[in-house]
């Protein structure tokens, strides 16, 4: 067994957001060309380690106890790593491949040095990267749906509130039409199934599809700090639903109309109809945060969308929002500048990110 290195982008969600969380439900992502890395190397020993340069002080021991790898100490901020090495593991078990000791150290560029969390889809691109370098260094077929059931699977056991949509575009790469699968649908089969039938098996409404997006479409990020926890957001958003039954039916018609649209809008690299499903789209968040009590565009975010507009952009939140990103898309580059300029006057950081895209 040799060493292995993977690496897996960030993401960024473009339009969809909350809505794609209902079963069915669509929204467009991207991978960023900022990455994490693993690497994995066969250890010398009977115990394993983990190191997370910036999580971790020096590497953590780790002991593999009944086919399943236990750390000696348990350490939070391992826990997606971990889920993702439990979850691979098992599936590679059933495969009938024999486990060994590994050291495996991880290095991510989604984090601000300062441990500032910067929204860019961490702990997604973590689960893929360390899914990814294990299937690579047992040998085993490296697909990306099976990357990305594996990945799901690994984050479902840790209780996360997402629509798996990062996971999507973090392992399909590019720009990315996601629809969400039935989550129960899945938790149940799992349940009554072995990991390799659980991933082998159409789950209900899942869609992934790399949309032909026009070159010329160019989007700029500006971040505002404050970062907020999607799980947070999702779960508050996810309780009051029901309260609003009528309103959020109507949210979620809006925000698909506006996936249709701005599909066509980035396929044809036409701006009238990328602003207009951006609106739509940004409108429906605005309502549906209204409705149901949940700040997600912030001030600062809501400045950072007038001061795109002003430049005749068109800018929404990206993500769960309350703090965190949003993004703008400005159809002239004579527009770019004063944007960002603009931004910086505000406190609102330009963030030099681009969609990144494998082959
Ligand atoms: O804040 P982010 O970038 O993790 O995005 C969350 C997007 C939501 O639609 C609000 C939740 C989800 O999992 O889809
Ligand atoms: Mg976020």
């Amino acid at each position: 067994m040799k060493t292995v290195q993977t690496k897996a982008p960030g993401k960024l969600y473009i339009a969809g957001e909350y809505a794609v969380v209902e079963p069915g439900q669509t929204a467009i992502i991207t991978s960023i060309n900022r990455f994490v890395t693993a690497n994995i190397s066969p250890s010398a020993t009977d115990q394993g380690s983990i190191e997370s340069i910036g999580f971790t002080e020096k590497p953590v021991k780790w002991t593999r106890v009944n086919d399943e790898v236990k750390l000696d100490n348990s350490v939070e901020n391992l826990k997606y790593v971990l889920s993702a090495i439990q979850t691979t593991e098992a599936y590679l078990v059933e495969k009938g491949i024999s486990l060994v000791p590994f050291d495996v150290k991880i290095d991510s560029e989604l984090d601000d040095k300062n441990g500032e969390k910067l929204g860019l889809g961490s702990s997604g691109a973590v689960t893929v990267a360390i899914v990814k370098v294990l299937l690579e260094f047992y040998g085993a077929d490296v697909r990306d749906l099976l990357v990305f059931k594996l990945s799901v699977l690994a984050q479902m056991n840790l209780g996360v509130n997402s629509s798996f949509g990062d996971i999507a575009a973090i392992t399909y790469t590019g720009w990315i039409q996601y629809t969400s699968f039935d989550r129960d649908f899945v938790q149940q089969y799992r349940a009554n199934h072995s990991m390799t039938d659980t991933v082998d098996a159409y789950w209900p409404r899942i869609m992934i599809k790399r949309m032909k997006v026009k070159r010329k479409v160019n989007f700029l990020v500006g971040w505002t700090g404050s970062p907020a926890s999607s799980h947070d957001l999702v779960g508050a958003v996810q309780d009051k639903k029901a309260q609003t039954d009528e309103q959020y039916n109507h949210f979620l018609e809006e925000s698909k109309a506006s996936i249709t649209l701005l599909t066509i809008g980035l396929e044809e690299g036409h701006p009238a109809k990328i602003k207009d499903a951006v609106d739509r789209n940004r409108k429906a968040l605005l309502e549906m945060g209204a409705n149901t009590d949940v700040v997600i565009e912030t001030p600062l975010l809501t400045e950072l969308c007038n001061i795109a507009r002003k430049h005749g952009g068109a800018a929404k939140t990206s993500g769960a929002g309350g703090g965190d990103s949003g993004i703008a898309f400005v159809f002239a580059k004579k527009h770019i500048k004063p944007v960002i300029d603009e931004w910086k006057k505000h406190g609102i950081t330009h963030l030099p990110i681009q969609v990144y895209k494998n082959n």
